[in-house]
């Protein structure tokens, strides 16, 4: 992948000239150019030139890589995968198409469309020695504990993909990912309930299999609602990737080191847990549980508000966007569709949802720091309608986000000027000084 230097209008490179005022030195920086957004000040001399590091804490203002795989621009609320719109690839593609997409750059023909699915269907079931890491866990761990244990033990069982200079074991591995982390899944839900493990079925789409392992016992047949089905899949293309963002960012870190890309995945899940992240769907199910009432709504917005109190409002405001995340109108969509199919006439959560919505935007607060619902607004109110426990959010999250940190890894790996991620400090500790024996110690 190659930048492109900004060039002025007489051929000569466009920069950013710094004059450092201790020494009067000037020191030029190229712009790099992508193919839309922000351009970039080249900054990898910039130590050698000065002696200072750049200092940015929480990455607010930094690229720490250049991809083609997600664009987000946060002013517009415009976000593309590979190029396509996310409501239309939520309107007419699924999350197999998306998977295909994010993986390779391009929408599969319908060959390889039935070839990515057959192959993605074969690699769903787990070694059954992975069961019994479920048996090491108490019954109400939280499922993302045990999502981080078992996808981090599949390191040690497929050892024929873990080479990952072998393009061939690079694909597997993504292969083996997207395909066993529904199975994964729904068996940390079933050991929570104390229900059997579902093999998945060769006969049933992605999200269909992933509901019926979830949802599924051996002692009946379970038809999955296929408007579910496809809801769950839209959801599961909404959640597919996003830029940079905390859990992928430490993918890539993670991977930089060259640690094989199950070790990676499980680095992801745990990053994404945060409720600042990820974790944030399952905060915001039992934020509207705490509300409990629309008349309540006032006394919440006056707390987020407020600057002696922690409290803020869970699936609200974005480091990228600062208009509204389309996520969540597809999202919102998505919710009124499956309760409508589930014949749920008024949730009482959706009722606050949207109250709150509607008072947080119209507040000046809310308004000047430009903080309007992200994806995880609306999410959990769908999952808890679908049957889901709150503590499973998060882990339809991971489930969605493989492949977008599988694909942004492998795009990291394959990159010819890849190097190990190392950043610097601004030290503000003690200066040297000489060790004082205890009997000598105050
Ligand atoms: C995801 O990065 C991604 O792309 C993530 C994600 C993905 O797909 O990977 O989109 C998924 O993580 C979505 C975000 C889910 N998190 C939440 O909903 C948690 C609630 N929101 C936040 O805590 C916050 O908005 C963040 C973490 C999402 C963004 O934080 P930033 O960019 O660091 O912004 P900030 O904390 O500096 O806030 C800026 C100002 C602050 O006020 P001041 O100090 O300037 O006076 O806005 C305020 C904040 O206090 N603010 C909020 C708020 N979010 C920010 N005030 C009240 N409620 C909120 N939710």
């Amino acid at each position: 992948m190659s930048q492109t230097t900004q060039t002025a209008g007489d051929g000569t490179a466009e920069t950013v000239t710094l004059i450092d005022n201790r020494t009067g030195k000037k020191i030029d920086l190229p712009i790099l150019k992508g193919s839309t957004g922000p351009d970039v000040i080249d900054i990898r001399k910039l130590y050698g030139a000065t002696g200072c590091f750049t200092y940015d804490p929480g990455f607010t203002s930094t690229a720490s890589c250049d991809s083609a795989i997600t664009y987000i621009d946060g002013d517009e609320g415009v976000l593309l995968h590979r190029g396509y719109p996310i409501d239309q690839l939520a309107e007419s593609s699924d999350f197999m198409e998306v998977c295909y997409l994010l993986l390779h750059g391009e929408l599969p023909n319908a060959a390889q469309k039935t070839e990515f699915e057959a192959t993605i269907t074969r690699h769903t079931m787990v070694h059954e020695q992975l069961t019994q890491f479920y048996r090491g866990f108490r019954r109400d761990a939280h499922p993302m504990a045990v999502m981080c244990g078992v996808v981090g033990a599949l390191s040690a069982f497929y050892h024929d993909s873990t080479d990952i200079n072998d393009p061939k074991q690079r694909m597997i591995a993504s292969h083996r990912l997207i395909a066993k982390l529904p199975t994964i899944a729904a068996m940390a839900y079933k050991y929570s309930v104390g229900q059997p493990f579902m093999y998945p079925r060769n006969d049933l789409g992605y999200a269909e299999n992933f509901l019926y392992m979830t949802f599924g016992v051996p002692c009946e047949p379970y038809k999955v609602n296929p408007v579910i089905a496809k809801a769950m899949d839209k959801i599961f293309i909404l959640h597919a990737d996003h830029e940079q963002n905390a859990s992928t960012s430490t993918v890539r870190l993670a991977g930089s080191s060259g640690a094989n890309p199950f070790a990676c995945i499980a680095a992801g899940i745990a990053s994404l847990w945060g409720p600042a992240h990820g974790g944030a769907n399952e905060a915001v199910l039992k934020m509207l549980e705490e509300i409990k009432t629309v008349d309540r709504i006032p006394e919440f917005i006056n707390r987020a508000k407020d600057k002696n109190d922690n409290f803020r409002l869970m699936g609200f405001g974005h480091r990228v966007y600062k208009n509204y995340d389309p996520r969540a109108k597809v999202m919102q969509q998505t919710c009124k569709e499956v309760l409508a199919e589930l014949g749920i006439k008024d949730d009482p959560l959706l009722d606050i949802a949207v109250e709150l919505e509607r008072i947080a935007l119209s507040d000046p607060y809310f308004i000047e720091k430009k903080l309007y619902p992200n994806v995880d607004f609306y999410s959990g109110i769908i999952l808890k309608a679908i049957g889901f426990p709150t503590s499973m959010f998060t882990v339809l999250f991971a489930l969605a986000r493989t492949v977008g940190w599988i694909s942004q890894w492998k795009e990291m790996i394959e990159d010819p000027g890849q190097k190990i991620g190392r950043p610097r400090q601004l030290y503000m500790g003690q200066t040297p000084r000489d060790y004082v024996p205890v009997e000598k110690r105050g």
